[in-house]
């Protein structure tokens, strides 16, 4: 152990002492049916004989003694470096296959501080009396509790797939039962502006930062990947359209994700089609989407970039201004404007999107016919643009005019392929009928659920053609880590999603991460 790590090691120790020591007084006067000396201005006779001083038939004086005594065998375990799983033989279950000592720490310490502060919120509001050792008791835990955190965000080189996994799945379960059904009892968009002003504003401190890492942030270094030159902490991003204007840079990478694709930024400015013009499908698990590239324009973009830093790889999707054009080549030449303003810039983002296939614009599909997307690869290969170009693919194509559009992508500087975007396709089998009769009402296309299939043939299709020619980021319906895996045991590097995260909420991103994780270090192990 490295000394600093040691001081704090030990420093652990220690603080589970005063706690044994605190309680185990407590509890032995009690045991003699004394009250101890309690000090001026503190009433300890009210708290330690009300009926919230016990536990059935145990005080909650000896609840703490075996409290502060486990947390001390275990901080003994964690200064010696022993491996918890050996001793109690659990290396092959299921469950507790990854179990740390340091993680069994961490779920006492959290349990003994969310009791404590129960305990004050009864002395203070309910008894309204105050008892010294139980706020020594209460003190002790706090400090415990946030030198454990500390020890483990520092020492630790991934998070606790105990802890966190039970913080994430707690967190996902309340999103589930409360913050949903609260979510979609309103118009879509504005649920989705408040959650980009709240998560613009959380990113502007670093303690709201530090306090979302804590929660929702799952790490472990078997997630790490390399691609086209850039370094990517975990597979998951935030795919192009929810973060449309650059407002998340700040804080996506504490709810961790591993990458983020700003836009679709578009040459000229666009206030979006007419309202209303997102919805939901929730038994289809799909959101129905007509904004038609809203974006604020390339040049406010840069302006407003350029004052942030960008800490995980982000992308720039790029798509053509959604306006009526005169001929193709005008159109063309916007989209060349939008890669040039941005490559001329000071900008650090990793990667472009090329938007050839956006169903809610005037002519936002056009590049999705093999001669026009050759005209435009052509173009764009003149700029020499110096960062990867992934190009994000139709879903609704046939096998034989994807591999077409394919054939096109290989011969020209493109690095990788995003599949895919929004079903257009009225007739698709995974939108449940209840929702199909409503799509005929309205305009828009459909993410989610029923983009899974699709985008998996597609992405077995890539792979099968053009072996690892194509970076692959599978796109559409990932929900949960099972998902994600489908999408890479059929070949895609990496993922990225917005669906799931809005129907599971943003546990969902550090659980699909903690299960990737998981069946990778399975892998390994065999
Ligand atoms: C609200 C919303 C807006 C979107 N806007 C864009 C966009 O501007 N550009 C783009 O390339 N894709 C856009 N998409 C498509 C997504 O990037 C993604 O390809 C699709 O939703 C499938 O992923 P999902 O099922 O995880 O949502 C949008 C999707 C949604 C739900």
């Amino acid at each position: 152990m490295r000394s600093m790590q040691t001081v704090i090691a030990l420093a652990i120790i220690i603080l589970t002492i005063f706690g044994i020591a605190d309680s185990g007084y407590v509890s032995y006067e009690l045991f003699n049916q004394v009250i101890p000396p309690c000090g001026q201005g503190f009433d300890c006779g009210t708290v330690l004989t009300s009926k919230y001083a016990y536990i059935g038939p145990f005080s909650v004086a000896n609840s703490g003694f075996v409290y502060y005594l486990t947390a001390f065998v275990v901080s003994i375990l964690n200064f010696l470096d022993v491996d918890i799983k050996k001793i109690f033989s659990i290396q092959h279950s299921k469950t507790l296959k990854r179990l740390q000592t340091i993680d069994l720490l961490l779920l006492l310490t959290t349990i003994g501080f969310i009791f404590s502060l129960y305990l004050v919120f009864i002395m203070g509001v309910v008894i309204q009396s105050w008892c010294t050792y139980c706020l020594f008791s209460a003190l002790t835990s706090v400090v415990l509790f946030s030198t454990v955190q500390y020890y483990h965000s520092k020492y630790s080189l991934h998070s606790s797939f105990l802890a966190k996994g039970l913080t994430l799945r707690i967190i996902n379960w309340l999103y589930g039962v409360i913050a949903k059904p609260i979510f979609f009892l309103f118009d879509p968009e504005l649920i989705h502006n408040r959650l980009i002003s709240t998560g613009s504003f959380l990113g502007n401190f670093s303690v709201l930062k530090f306090k979302v890492r804590w929660l929702f942030q799952f790490k472990h270094p078997v997630l790490t990947k390399e691609i086209d030159g850039l370094q990517f902490s975990n597979p998951v991003g935030l795919s192009a359209g929810f973060d449309y204007n650059g407002d998340l840079t700040q804080i996506l990478p504490d709810v961790g994700f591993g990458f983020h694709t700003i836009g679709t930024v578009t040459f000229g400015r666009y206030d979006g089609n007419p309202k209303p013009r997102l919805g939901r499908f929730p038994n289809s698990k799909a959101l129905l989407v007509n904004k038609g590239l809203k974006s604020i324009g390339a040049r406010a973009m840069i302006q407003k970039l350029s004052q942030l830093e960008l800490t995980i790889p982000t992308g720039i999707s790029i798509g053509s201004t959604n306006t009526h054009y005169d001929s193709d080549k005008d159109q063309l030449m916007d989209i060349i404007k939008c890669f040039r303003v941005f490559e001329a810039s000071s900008l650090k983002h990793a990667y472009y999107e090329l938007n050839i296939s956006c169903p809610n614009t005037f002519g936002g599909e056009s590049f999705t016919y093999p001669d026009r997307l050759e005209v435009l690869l052509t173009a764009l290969d003149t700029l020499k643009i110096s960062r990867s170009v992934y190009v994000k693919m139709p879903i609704d194509q046939s096998e034989k005019e994807t591999l077409l559009l394919l054939k096109v992508a290989d011969k020209h500087n493109v690095q990788g392929l995003i599949i895919g975007n929004l079903t257009k396709d009225r007739e698709n089998p995974a939108v449940l009928p209840a929702d199909k009769a409503v799509w005929k009402t309205k305009k828009g296309n459909v993410s989610g659920k029923p983009t899974f299939d699709r985008s998996n043939k597609i992405i077995s299709l890539a792979k099968k053609n053009y072996g690892t020619r194509f970076t692959i980021i599978g796109t559409g319906g990932i929900f949960t880590a099972k998902d994600a895996q489908a999408k890479i045991d059929r070949g895609a590097d990496l993922v990225q999603l917005i669906t799931g995260m809005v129907f599971e909420g943003p546990s969902a991103i550090g659980l699909i991460n903690l299960g990737l994780a998981d069946k990778l270090l399975d892998k390994l192990s065999k």
